[in-house]
């Protein structure tokens, strides 16, 4: 497959980095790069070897500096809303997704990048990172999940201080409101990222995606049809052998060997 704004490259053990590659705009999003990643995420769910997804941006400034400005302003209403209904079902499809995702934010992520990062897994994020919903200062608001994503993440407070400003958080600040699990020197994000892949990748398969669905679909549904579906997936383990493998390994007292 030829794509022309991002890069899909299998790194190891089923790790997949996906670089959005658009470093003169800052990575920004258009719409022909939203297909593109719509298109790599039906090739990675197809291939029953892909275990997790690493998404970064090209270059040392940017992860994606947000939805491309140049090519909405031509947009009418219907349009525009055509865009964020599109972007939202791309993003949607990344908490969906049967692998675990994780952004590596190396510089900006503002607006559509902000939303981008929050629709993956887990954030880790360089020590030059800057973090932001700045639509406000364009007349708009966001528009790929950022006003529903970020109240989630940070509390209805923050979220309306960040929407009503623009203003931008750096790394440390965006960790202190829970927007971001781990910050690294940029120099070494790449391989802290990959690192903590490997280790995950290393564990049951199986339970990696019943955790996923379990947080992803639980959050929005009231405590105790939340906890029914818990009970249910964990029935369903039961029935798999990383579970059989799980517990006999630590009952022989060794690793587990989870395929
Ligand atoms: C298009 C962009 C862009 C963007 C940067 N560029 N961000 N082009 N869309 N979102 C382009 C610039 O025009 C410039 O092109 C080049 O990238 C380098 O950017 P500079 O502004 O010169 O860099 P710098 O001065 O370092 O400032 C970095 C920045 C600034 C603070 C990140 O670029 C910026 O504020 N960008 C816009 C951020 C933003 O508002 N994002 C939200 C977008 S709305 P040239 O040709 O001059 O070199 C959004 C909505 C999502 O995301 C929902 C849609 C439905």
């Amino acid at each position: 497959m030829r794509y022309q704004h991002i890069l899909l490259e299998p790194i190891e053990a089923g790790v997949v980095r996906l670089t959005i590659n658009r470093p003169k705009v800052l990575n920004a999003l258009n719409r022909a790069t939203l297909e593109e990643i719509d298109q790599a995420l039906d090739l990675l769910e197809a291939n029953k070897n892909t275990r997790l997804l690493l998404i970064t941006g090209a270059g040392d400034k940017a992860f994606v500096a947000g939805a491309d400005i140049e090519e909405m302003r031509q947009l009418n209403s219907l349009e525009a809303k055509a865009f964020s209904a599109f972007g939202l079902g791309v993003l949607r499809r990344l908490e969906n997704a049967t692998f675990p995702v994780i952004a590596l934010v190396n510089g900006f992520a503002l607006g559509g990048g902000c939303e981008l990062a929050m629709s993956c897994d887990l954030i880790l994020a360089s020590d030059n990172s800057k973090f932001g919903q700045p639509e406000i200062n364009l007349g708009i608001p966001p528009g790929f999940g950022g006003s529903q994503r970020l109240t989630r993440l940070v509390g209805r407070p923050m979220t309306l201080e960040l929407l009503y400003t623009g203003r931008i958080l750096g790394a440390e600040e965006a960790q202190r409101f829970g927007l971001v699990n781990h910050i690294f020197p940029q120099e070494s994000l790449m391989t802290k990222g990959m690192e903590m892949a490997l280790d995950i990748v290393s564990k049951s398969r199986t339970s990696l995606q019943l955790i996923k669905q379990l947080v992803q679909r639980g959050q929005d549904l009231p405590l105790d049809n939340a906890c029914i579906m818990e009970s249910d997936q964990f029935g369903l383990s039961f029935s798999s052998p990383d579970q059989t493998e799980g517990m006999a390994a630590f009952l022989e007292k060794r690793a587990p060997n989870f395929n």
